[in-house]
């Protein structure tokens, strides 16, 4: 029976999270082979990717849709999401290429190429399953503090924060681009489920505002409070600064079997 709730997740490990993330994937890459599933980027869903490839899973019918891109980066930038998601997953399993979406940084009409994008998604049922990192200000895709919780795909300015906390995937903070295509709280709260990952101390604030803290655009991922079916994987050091995390954690060691991920 399916779950329709805020489940949170604490592990002893990024690993370890990760390992139950890639588990809740396949699950619904079995039971629906023509799943879409909403894709993210950064750090956190390398090693879910990494898990991904080697369970060998069937992609065939699968399609994706990714949160986001950098504006005035073209695809084969070495540091564009387009590179990012054909590096670290899609060139590793049996996704046709057309099956693939990802914002157009390089569009000459962002208007019209986030509308497309927003009906594109429509048009093939809607996200399944949207995966999820959080920044450190609790940004979702790249809908920064103060994003409107009804926002759909759009341009959006990236904080200085980010654009520091980014800075090393570029080598300095000058070359991070100041502008990003994302898709928006309201297109992220339509997915079915969203699968939310954190690892490490650095994102324990924003993960306890996210579960623990009134819904706020000051923390956009608290929307997801909002959402009917959300699971939290979370490595310890992300969990730190949750007051219940004992009560999550004992909630988890006693699902029932028949909830067991
Ligand atoms: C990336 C994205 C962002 C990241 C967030 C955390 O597609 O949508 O919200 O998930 O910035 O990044 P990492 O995982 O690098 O800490």
């Amino acid at each position: 029976m399916d779950i329709f709730d805020m489940e949170i997740i604490i592990q002893p490990t990024a690993e370890a999270a990760t390992s139950i993330a890639a588990r809740i994937i396949a699950c619904l890459l079995r039971e629906k082979p023509n799943a879409v599933l909403g894709l993210a980027t950064g750090s956190t869903p390398l090693l879910l990717y990494r898990e991904l490839i080697a369970m060998k899973l069937d992609w065939r019918k699968v399609t994706t849709f990714n949160l986001d891109e950098y504006v005035g980066l073209d695809a084969a930038h070495p540091q564009s999401y387009h590179s990012f998601m054909w590096e670290n997953l899609f060139w590793h399993v049996n996704i046709p290429a057309k099956n693939v979406n990802i914002p157009n940084g390089m569009t000459k009409n962002i208007p019209a190429c986030c509308e497309s994008y927003e009906r594109k998604i429509l048009a093939v049922g809607g996200i399944d399953l949207q995966v999820l990192g959080i920044g450190t200000d609790g940004h979702i895709g790249f809908n920064e503090q103060t994003s409107s919780l009804a926002s759909r795909t759009r341009i959006k300015t990236l904080t200085p924060r980010t654009r520091k906390d980014n800075a090393r995937f570029f080598g300095s903070e000058a070359k991070v681009p100041h502008h990003v295509i994302t898709m928006g709280i309201g297109t992220i709260l339509d997915a079915r489920h969203c699968l939310l990952l954190a690892f490490g101390k650095q994102k324990a604030r924003a993960i306890a505002e996210a579960v623990e803290g009134p819904v706020t655009s000051m923390n956009p991922a608290s929307v997801l409070q909002l959402h009917p079916k959300v699971t939290v994987c979370l490595a310890a050091g992300a969990a730190s600064k949750l007051k219940l995390r004992d009560y999550y954690r004992w909630v988890f060691d006693q699902k029932p079997d028949w909830q067991k991920i």
